[in-house]
C-alpha cells in the first residue's frame, strides 16, 4: 500500500481571556502534523502539551457524552472530540460558541446558561406522587413511550443548537431548542404533574416557542441527532390550537 506523507494542519484559534488585563482578541495559528485517526480534542491536547500550555479549552469524556467540547469549527458549532481532521481541510479556524460566557479562548460557561434555562423552565420531574422514592419504584411506562422520552433525553446539553440560531444570539433570555426539547420530554412523562397550561406558560412567548423564527440550524448541528425542528412545529402547532398567540 502507498504510504502518504501525513498531512500539516494550521490551526488557527480565537485567543481572549476577559480575565487577563491587557488581553485582546486575535487568531494564533499552530501547525501540527496530522496522526492516523486524529480528533481535534487529540489535535489541541498535542498543542498545548508541545507548543503553547496556555491555550484553554474544555474537555471530559472524549465519547461525545459530557456536552463540554462545543466549539465553532470552521465556523459551525461542533463537538471537538467527534471531529476527525480527517474530514476538514488542512486549514482549521476554531472559535469559542457565542452565545455563552466566554471563560477564555476555546472554553465557555455553558453550565450557567443551562442552569438559568433549566431554573426558568423548571426541567425537571415535578412527580404526580412526591413521596415515591425513584430509586426504589419505578412506575410501569409502556415501551413505546419510555423510548420516546428517552430519545428527547439524549440531549447532552453540549450547547450548539443554542449557539446556531439567530434567535438566540439576539435574545438573551430565549430558552433555544434545548429548552423547548425539554418541555417536549416533561409533556410526554405519565409522572409529572404539570398540565398543558403549566408548560405553555412557561415557554408560551418571544423567549419561548414564539421566538423560534424556524431557522432550524439547530436541528442541523445538534450532534445528537435530535428532532428538534420536529418538537417545537409540534409545541408551537398545539399551543395555537389552544388558543396561545
Ligand atoms: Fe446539544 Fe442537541 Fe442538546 Fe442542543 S439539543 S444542547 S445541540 S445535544
Ligand atoms: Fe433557533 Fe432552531 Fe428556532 S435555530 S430559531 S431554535 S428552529
Ligand atoms: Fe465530552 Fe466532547 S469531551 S462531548
Amino acid at each position: 500500500m502507498e504510504n502518504k506523507a501525513p498531512r500539516q494542519l494550521k490551526i488557527s484559534v480565537l485567543r481572549f481571556n476577559p480575565q487577563e488585563p491587557g488581553s485582546v482578541p486575535r487568531m494564533q495559528t499552530y501547525e501540527i502534523e496530522e496522526a492516523e485517526g486524529m480528533t481535534l480534542f487529540i489535535a489541541l491536547m498535542e498543542i498545548r502539551e508541545k507548543q503553547d500550555p496556555s491555550l484553554e479549552f474544555d474537555f471530559v469524556c472524549r465519547a461525545g457524552i459530557c456536552g463540554s467540547c462545543g466549539m465553532m469549527i470552521n465556523g459551525s458549532p461542533t463537538l471537538a472530540c467527534r471531529t476527525l481532521t480527517k474530514d476538514l481541510g488542512t486549514e482549521i479556524t476554531l472559535a469559542p460558541l457565542p452565545a455563552f460566557e466566554l471563560i477564555a479562548d476555546l472554553s465557555v460557561d455553558t453550565g450557567k446558561w443551562m442552569r438559568g434555562m433549566s431554573e426558568r423552565l423548571e426541567t425537571w420531574l415535578h412527580m404526580k406522587q412526591p413521596d415515591v422514592d425513584l430509586r426504589r419504584f419505578e412506575e410501569k411506562m409502556e415501551p413505546e413511550l419510555a423510548e420516546k422520552i428517552y430519545e428527547l433525553d439524549r440531549c447532552i446539553e453540549c450547547g450548539c443548537c443554542v449557539a446556531a440560531c439567530g434567535t438566540a444570539r439576539m435574545r438573551e433570555d430565549f430558552v433555544g431548542a434545548v429548552g423547548l426539547n425539554k418541555i417536549a420530554r416533561f409533556r410526554l412523562d405519565p409522572r409529572d404533574r404539570r398540565n398543558d397550561d403549566d408548560y405553555f406558560e412557561v415557554i408560551g412567548d418571544d423567549d419561548g416557542v414564539f421566538g423560534c423564527m424556524s431557522l432550524i440550524a439547530c436541528h442541523d448541528v445538534c450532534p445528537k441527532d435530535l428532532p428538534l425542528a420536529t418538537q417545537i412545529a409540534f409545541l408551537r402547532r398545539k399551543m395555537v390550537s389552544v388558543g396561545w398567540k
